[in-house]
């Protein structure tokens, strides 16, 4: 290599300049230690995965100790202790058992001080830990550097040698430099890992509040049909028994008879008042007639009063889903239909809903005046957008893909598509949604 060479050369010059003793032999090293750290810097660029970090970190540092074996401890913050995350040319008993302390053995040392520790035979070094283990996987010459984040340490790494061998002061610049680096790439992929975890928790509780969301509407509606809505009805027929009654009997209050027709037509009001609270909450022909004619009730209820033309086309043969499946599919579509008729100054919608045999999906556009897609990225604090993102983590709770797609002056289509094989069972954490 061309710039190898250059840097060789350099380097070279420098230990020379310096005057060093076996000067050709250290320049040699550092020469090997700067290739060695810029093979791992360019490895390890662009990984975000700990566990890929640290083994391609690894292999690649005993590559260039020729022969050696090793790994990397990592420390848990909790029980501060260091344990082996991954190793090479150890047994996995000893990395199994091999675990310490802070400040406990070597490397709980190392971990400790931020210092490395350079041995010629660590099975003879009396603050060695667990030299039952060392003994019986043999190893003599011992490195163990720090891996460092700024000023923490976040685990070590060690290098040893089964055969006498001679590690130099050299190998453990070399090495600390790699520790370094590594040590920060780690503090990344922890603090990614981190921000996944943190990810995944909060999606799940979302999942988890628009289920319970979904089951309080259904118990809230039954409640109201139950009661509140029976008894509507039952007042209603009375009065109007009332109303015939007075109208026969002897006494002819106009007043009167007017006052119980109002209450009468009141009562009847209010009870189809009730009725469509009840269908917005949890409309009862989602149970008994499915998701088809659900959908088309809701949308020819909401969008032909305010002049919107829609059409629903089913393709495929309708089936029936679980109940909890057919409610989030009801509410993706009532949420877009709702849009339609709050945002949209659509003239015409469409619905479409595809029944194929392992999947469900639909699409439900209109030919109003659209929106910017790209700059609705959050809930906002006014609640716009809290639709939008229901939508997603509903279809994501059910394995599937959602988008929406919406151009300024040219309408906006929603679509949705899930899986819908026989052993499909849906979960918190079945898919991600898009
Ligand atoms: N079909 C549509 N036509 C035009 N704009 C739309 C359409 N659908 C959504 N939007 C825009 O996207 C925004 C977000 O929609 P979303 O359903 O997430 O929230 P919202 O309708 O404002 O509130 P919510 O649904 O919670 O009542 C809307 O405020 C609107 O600006
Ligand atoms: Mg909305």
């Amino acid at each position: 290599m061309k710039e190898g060479n250059g840097v060789k050369k350099a380097i070279d010059a420098a230990s020379s300049e310096l005057n060093l003793a076996d000067e050709g032999s250290k320049a040699d090293k550092y020469y090997r230690g700067f290739i060695a750290l810029s093979r791992v810097s360019a490895a390890i660029s662009g990984l975000h995965e700990l566990d890929a970090i640290l083994k391609i970190g690894l292999d690649n540092v005993l590559n260039i100790m020729n022969g050696a074996v090793g790994g990397i401890m990592l420390l848990d913050e909790p029980s501060q202790t260091l344990f082996y995350r991954v190793y090479h040319g150890l047994s996995d008993k000893y990395a199994e058992e091999m675990r310490l302390k802070l400040g406990e053995g070597i490397a709980g040392k190392v971990a400790q001080s931020g210092r490395a520790v350079l041995l010629e035979d660590i099975s003879s070094e009396p603050s060695a830990a667990r030299i039952d283990l060392i003994g019986s996987e043999g190893l003599r010459a011992f490195i163990s550097v720090p891996l460092r984040a700024k000023d923490n340490v976040l685990g070590v790494m060690n290098v040893a040698s089964r055969v006498p061998h001679h590690f130099s002061k050299e190998d453990v610049h070399i090495l600390h430099s790699i520790g370094d680096q590594l040590g920060t790439a780690i503090e990344q992929a922890m603090l990614q890992e981190r921000l996944r975890k943190a990810r995944e928790r909060l999606r799940k509780l979302a999942r988890q509040n628009l289920v319970a969301e979904e089951e309080e509407r259904r118990r809230i509606a039954r409640e109201l049909h139950d009661e509140t809505s029976q008894s509507l009805s039952g007042i209603a027929l009375q009065l109007e028994a009332l109303v015939e009654m007075a109208a026969k009997s002897s006494n002819q209050d106009a007043q009167f008879i007017d006052g119980l027709k109002k209450v009468q037509s009141l009562t009847v009001q209010v009870h189809k008042e009730v009725s469509r609270v009840i269908a917005n909450l949890h409309p009862t022909v989602l149970d008994t007639l499915g998701l088809v004619a659900a959908v088309r009730q809701h949308a020819k209820n909401t969008l032909q009063p305010l002049n919107i033309n829609v059409t629903i086309e089913v393709k495929g043969t309708e089936r029936r889903f679980p109940a909890d499946v057919e409610a989030a599919l009801f509410r993706v579509i009532q949420g877009s239909i709702g849009n339609i008729a709050e945002h949209s100054k659509a003239r015409n919608a469409s619905i479409v809903l595809v029944y194929q045999p392992d999947e469900f999906s639909l699409s439900i556009s209109d030919d109003g005046q659209g929106f910017d897609v790209s700059k609705l990225t959050d809930v906002e604090a006014s609640g716009r957008g809290r639709g939008l993102f229901s939508m997603r983590e509903r279809i994501g709770s059910l394995g599937g893909t959602s988008g929406v797609e919406s151009k300024i002056g040219a309408g906006t289509t929603v679509w949705a598509k899930i899986p819908m094989g026989q052993d499909i069972r849906y979960g918190e954490n079945k898919g991600t949604g898009s």
